[in-house]
């Protein structure tokens, strides 16, 4: 990896079209910053997949990001950090890396009925990620993991609302609600994009936390803590994003452009893509 530079982008990657909602917050945060996003999409959803899949698939993106002159990389898959991210630090000892994970924590704090729900991927659900931060941060508070299958299919369609996504989030939450959760907490990146139908099917009430803002000031933090954060001022451009796919790349322009405000163009994600330095 050459030696990063505040001027070089920034990596994000999640196994699709997710990890724009961790994405958005970061624009809104360092809007200084260039941001080069991977979706996965050709090998989602991850959260049905074996761990050693997702952990190569991972790795593969990592470097791939790594070899694009990315300065940090942002793991915008909880599926990823539950299942992997210890052996992706060592792995990459010289890439900083910023991930995503559940909300316990917050929730543990906020819920007033001591029940919360935590909606996620199967894989999620399974990993010791998540049962340490529930081991850690949960005392006297019931979490209730909830695997939701077909959300990030649906997600990836660009199928955000109308009667059938609304009855897929009711199966899903419904037990979660009958059992008191007051508190759900947003554990797959994919599932921001669902939030309007999730808060009516869950009414008045319920409060949804999705952690993609406490990432971008983290991600904030440890730029800073480097001196790699891309200069401010009158004079310096602000920040653009580049967009790849590893699926179809018509699919990927039409969702990622629904689901994105500014006009987006997404490439085919380059198997052994040459290293550009810190260009941007
Ligand atoms: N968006 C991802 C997450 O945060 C993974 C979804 C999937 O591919 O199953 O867990």
């Amino acid at each position: 990896m050459p030696v990063p530079t505040p001027q070089a982008p920034v990596g994000v990657f999640d196994s699709g079209v997710g990890g724009l909602s961790v994405l958005r917050e970061i624009r809104a945060r360092l809007p200084a910053e260039t941001l080069y996003y991977v979706a996965d999409s050709g090998h989602a959803p991850y959260g049905d997949k074996t761990p050693a899949y997702v952990q190569a698939r991972a790795e593969h993106l990592i470097a791939t990001l790594a070899a694009l002159g990315c300065k940090a990389v942002v793991v915008a898959c909880n599926t990823v950090t539950g299942l992997s991210i210890g052996h992706l630090r060592e792995r990459f000892p010289g890439v900083p890396l910023v991930a995503i994970e559940p909300a316990v924590k917050p929730a543990a704090a906020l819920t007033r009925s001591g029940v919360v729900g935590v909606l996620a991927t199967r894989n999620t659900v399974q990993s010791a990620g998540l049962a340490r931060l529930i081991a850690q941060h949960a005392h006297g508070v019931q979490v209730l993991p909830r695997a939701c299958p077909g959300w990030v299919e649906r997600v990836e369609r660009g199928e955000l609302d109308g009667t059938d996504t609304e009855a897929a989030v009711a199966e899903h939450l419904r037990p979660l609600l009958d059992a008191g959760a007051d508190t759900l907490v947003l554990g797959c990146t994919h599932y921001p994009f669902l939030r309007a139908t999730i808060e009516k099917v869950a009414g008045p009430g319920v409060q949804v936390l999705d952690p993609a803002a406490a990432v971008a000031r983290e991600l904030e933090r440890r730029l800073a803590a480097l001196g790699l954060l891309a200069p401010t001022g009158d004079s310096t451009p602000g920040g653009h994003e580049r967009f790849w796919t590893s699926g179809n790349v018509a699919n990927g322009q039409r969702v990622m452009q629904t689901l994105w405000p500014n006009t987006v163009a997404v490439a085919a994600l380059p198997e052994r893509p040459e290293p550009t330095g810190s260009a941007s």
